[in-house]
């Protein structure tokens, strides 16, 4: 038995007829930047996530990167995050020449500890950036708050999590801007990159509309330094065919996330997801928390065919390029813990439900061993 991480080979037959009409439909139009298919993706985003602007851009990171900008981030400013969570979120503060300042993770949620927020706050703080870790909504609520109380920009990470919902609201309207990732192994994903910002603000909805095309509003006259950062009319015309199926999609993860917990019950070493009442978590990744062993058990399932991953082995402020940050072991311990015991199992809308019950009789034997 192999059983992947992900298989977009699988969704791509159950639409193929679909998804290669809109590529003919592309290539006979002829236009392939900023176009028709760009705009109705955009308007169709916005409706999804309930947000009244939604700007197309060349990946996740670049709408992390416009998005700060748009918000006013200037060298020198602080932008606070989670240590737990991928590079491109740091990465996106310090291209824009600020400064990440990292707080601890809620154990449960893996996402930013809303409680551990306020001391970090200081003079020089513009952002917050919570991300919705493997789909899971961060608890907003008290980060919103926050936000209002100290005059910070909340710009949420939603490239795990898209379609995701917070107290009935879609991540990224619950912010000032929230950034979406197309990566190919998103919820929603390209046959390349691409990314996108939502937004309530007209104002950053225009900014990162010019910053997206070389800084201009209108061609040739360029207003501020801009980039060259747009979603392509090829992706936008294949991801309209994806978001038709996108709530088919969530429920199909939904009930491969409750089997997996059905089948996992009662292992006193692995934690599943926590599954908060006010959240609805769109499992981009089903990932246990393993309290002992998650190197030899990734191994085991590996000789077993069963493909998983970490996500993520080492957290931002113990990385090299972080360095100069000044951060040390130790300085986030719940962020240190997870990045020994977290695993990812596969998890996509086709996987059989067989596959599913034995990857968890897989885990169960292991635990059971002791291997
Ligand atoms: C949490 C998080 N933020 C940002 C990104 C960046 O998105 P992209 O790969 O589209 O640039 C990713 C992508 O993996 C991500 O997982």
């Amino acid at each position: 038995m192999k059983i992947p991480l992900v298989d977009l080979k699988a969704q791509y037959n159950l639409i193929k007829d679909e998804i290669n009409e809109a590529i003919q439909r592309v290539i006979q139009a002829g236009q392939f930047i900023l176009g028709p298919e760009v705009k109705a993706f955009e308007e169709e985003i916005a409706s999804y996530c309930g947000t009244r602007f939604a700007i197309g851009v060349a990946s996740g990171t670049d709408a992390l990167h416009l998005a700060l900008l748009a918000c006013g981030v200037k060298p020198g400013n602080e932008v606070i995050t989670s240590p737990f969570t991928f590079i491109a979120t740091a990465e996106a503060i310090t291209n824009c020449g600020a400064i990440p300042v990292f707080v601890d993770i809620d154990p449960r949620t893996y996402n930013i500890n809303p409680a551990q927020i306020e001391p970090k706050i200081s003079s020089k703080t513009k952002t917050i950036i919570p991300v919705h870790l493997y789909g899971q909504p961060v608890k907003m609520e008290p980060v919103s708050e926050l936000g209002k109380r100290h005059n910070l920009k909340i710009i949420e990470d939603c490239a795990q999590a898209l379609g995701a919902e917070y107290k009935g609201k879609k991540v990224g309207s619950l912010g000032d801007a929230g950034c979406l990732s197309f990566f190919p192994s998103k919820i929603l994903g390209a046959y390349g990159d691409g990314g996108m910002v939502v937004t309530n603000d007209p104002e950053i909805a225009e900014k990162v509309r010019m910053l997206r095309n070389h800084g201009a509003k209108q061609k040739y006259y360029h207003l501020v330094p801009g980039f060259n950062s747009r979603l392509d009319e090829l992706q936008a015309a294949i991801l309209r065919v994806k978001l038709r199926n996108i709530l088919r999609w969530i429920l199909a993860r939904h009930q491969k996330a409750a089997l997996y917990a059905e089948m996992l019950k009662g292992i006193e070493e692995v934690e599943t997801p926590h599954q908060a009442a006010d959240a609805r978590h769109v499992f981009n990744y089903y990932t246990i928390r393993v309290k002992k062993g998650r190197d030899e058990l990734q191994k085991f399932l590996s000789s077993r065919g069963v493909y998983t991953s970490i996500y993520y082995p080492l957290c931002l402020h113990l990385q090299e390029v972080c360095r100069n940050l000044g951060y040390q072991a130790g300085d986030f311990p719940e962020s240190e813990r997870a990045q020994e015991e977290v695993l990812s199992l596969p998890i996509y809308p086709e996987l059989d439900d067989n596959k599913i019950e034995w990857v968890a009789k897989r885990v169960r034997e292991f635990v059971k061993e002791g291997l």
